[in-house]
């Protein structure tokens, strides 16, 4: 077998750099806290970690607003502490990946201070302007895509806030002002980057409008209270057909090869994930990006075994058909998503259900992300006092609700609140004590605590409790780390019609582990044809005191995780 590179061998932990650890008790998370924590991590058993941005932003999008992509915001520290916590990382063998945001700026950059202030200044070209709106395009979190700036008496595109205008990517200037950026935080010996909404960075060149017959709040709206087959795969359409044109415009490829060869020329395996789910931007597979995101898969309402299997099928043969073949990258959740826990809990089951969706994520082929929290089990927080809202799509979509559709303002604020990104970055929950643990008492946190922290979700309350969410995922990352058929092993399906579980091998020359998954409350009488005769038990979410069994006949208790070696 070939030999593993780090970023394939690792599993990566996501750190919202505002909600991870408040060091200084100001409310807000920062890399002091960070930095203390890193023991908590390493502990863990993760390897790396994606670090979401922390640079100078105004935060109307929460730090994917940079206003300096050279320094370190304020309230997270200086720069210094950025290398402390660098260092320190390392110490532990704990990789650093940043955030890398290359399709927008802040507009308060003073890149685009300066092109806003006249069509003529020397950086008037560094973002896209136009005499008047070329076509509807919407921007997917605030209406209008064209924005009037009277300095110029122009317009400006942003695919996301108008707070975050589009760079111009085909201005030569732009790329090298955004590859010296690259290159400070190489040199500074970060590992690599998550590259941000990747596909955004180039338009269709004719401008095509989109042909929805609604504006961006009232595609929410109707995605909202779209109920039947019919409505929900016209709405799925209307998404589509809002944004195709603002999405893989050409040139991306090029660009992207560029950045390959930069990250190339540094030492240590320096890599690339890509925040999109397109295989082709892995290039030939050895020239691009080294990973994109198998975003599919969580993009169902519920996991089940068929959904996975067909996600497999396809992702993994995408991967192989590359010349060089691809490496998967699996994840349930981030900060922009719906927490596991709750998105593909049952109401019921819950907890079974998030066990059962880490374990998952932890034995696919292909390297796993994990977002902090999910290994207490953290569960969505539903904002519904606007004034507490701070994701400015919430509180766009709250006013539009309210001022344009009227709505009631409390079911506005419901609907806000819950289709938008606060509810899945409230402050982790580091013990049961008043703000869980992550500031002092007396602060006022930046987003409410979830108040579940004091019912055991909480990282003190679960370290000791051995059955606790995160020992469950603590004792399958050992597993996992001490499995090589784990890291790198084929993936083959068994029983690949089984509705209720999903059974499959990983698989290198030296040995051979099944994973079992039963998604039902069910226990299950498995029979399986396999050279091996013997599985013996790796890890059971079930308890199980006999180590071995008969392959010819294993069976599995209600929504277990059953990992076995087979001999
Ligand atoms: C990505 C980020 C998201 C952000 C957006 C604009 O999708 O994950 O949080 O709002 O890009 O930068």
């Amino acid at each position: 077998m070939q030999k593993l590179k780090w970023w394939q061998t690792a599993v990566f932990y996501q750190i919202y750099p505002r909600s991870f650890a408040d060091g200084n008790g100001d409310g807000i998370g920062d890399f002091q806290g960070i930095t203390a924590k890193l023991d908590y991590l390493a502990d863990l058993g993760v390897n790396a970690i994606w670090l979401s941005p922390h640079f100078p932003s105004p935060n109307w999008d929460c730090g994917y607003d940079i206003s300096d992509y050279y320094g370190v915001a304020p309230e997270y520290g200086t720069l210094g502490d950025f290398e402390t916590f660098l260092r320190e990382a390392h110490a532990r063998k704990l990789r650093v990946i940043l955030d890398l945001v290359l399709n927008h700026t802040s507009e308060e950059h003073p890149w685009f201070l300066e092109s806003k202030s006249s069509r003529d200044n020397p950086k008037s070209d560094w973002y896209v302007w136009a005499d008047t709106p070329p076509n509807n395009w919407q921007s997917c979190f605030d209406g209008d895509a064209w924005t009037y700036v009277p300095e110029r008496g122009q317009y400006y595109y942003h695919y996301f806030m108008k707070q975050q205008p589009d760079l111009n990517w085909n201005n030569p200037a732009v790329k090298q002002a955004m590859w010296d950026v690259v290159r400070f935080w190489l040199d500074l010996g970060v590992d690599g980057f998550r590259l941000d909404a990747i596909g955004t960075i180039y338009e269709d060149p004719a401008l095509t409008p989109h042909t929805v017959p609604m504006n961006l709040a009232e595609l929410r709206r109707f995605s909202e209270t779209a109920k039947t087959p019919e409505e929900i795969e016209l709405k799925n359409k209307y998404w589509h057909d809002m944004f195709c044109h603002q999405w893989d415009g050409p040139g991306l490829h090029d660009l992207m090869k560029e950045l390959r060869t930069i990250l190339d020329e540094y030492d240590g395996d320096r890599m690339l994930v890509g925040e999109d789910d397109n295989i082709a931007y892995m290039g030939n597979g050895g020239d691009e990006l080294h990973m994109v995101f198998n975003f599919p898969l969580m993009r169902v309402e519920r996991i089940t075994p068929d959904h996975i299997r067909r996600n497999q099928k396809t992702r993994l043969s995408a991967l192989g058909r590359l010349p060089v073949e691809g490496w998967p990258c699996n994840t349930l959740g981030n900060h922009d998503s719906s927490r596991l826990y709750t998105r593909y809990g049952d109401g019921v089951h819950d907890a079974e259900l998030a066990r059962l969706n880490a374990a998952l994520v932890l034995t696919l082929r292909g390297t796993p992300f994990l977002y902090n929290g999910e290994e207490i089990g953290m569960t969505d927080l539903i904002i519904t006092d606007p004034s507490q809202l701070r994701d400015t799509m919430a509180s766009w979509y709250y006013e539009q609700l309210v001022n344009e559709l009227k709505i009631a303002p409390s079911e506005a604020a419901l609907r806000a609140g819950e289709t938008t990104r606060d509810k899945n970055r409230t402050p982790m929950q580091w013990e049961n004590s008043p703000n869980g643990g992550f500031s002092p008492a007396k602060a006022e946190t930046w987003l409410p605590v979830n108040p579940n922290y004091a019912a055991g979700i909480n990282v003190r309350d679960q370290q000791d409790a051995p059955n606790s969410m995160l020992n469950f995922y603590r004792n399958l990352l050992r597993v996992r780390k001490a499995s090589p058929a784990l890291i790198g092993g084929e993936y083959k399906p068994l029983h690949p019609k089984a509705g209720s579980y999903f059974a499959f091998l990983r698989q290198t020359d030296d040995q051979t582990v099944i994973v079992i998954l039963n998604y039902s409350p069910d226990r299950h009488e498995l029979r399986f044809r396999l050279p091996q005769k013997t599985a013996h038990l790796l890890f059971s979410s079930a308890g199980r005191s006999q180590k071995d069994e008969a392959t010819s006949r294993i069976s599995v208790g209600a929504f277990e995780v059953y990992l076995a070696e087979l001999l």
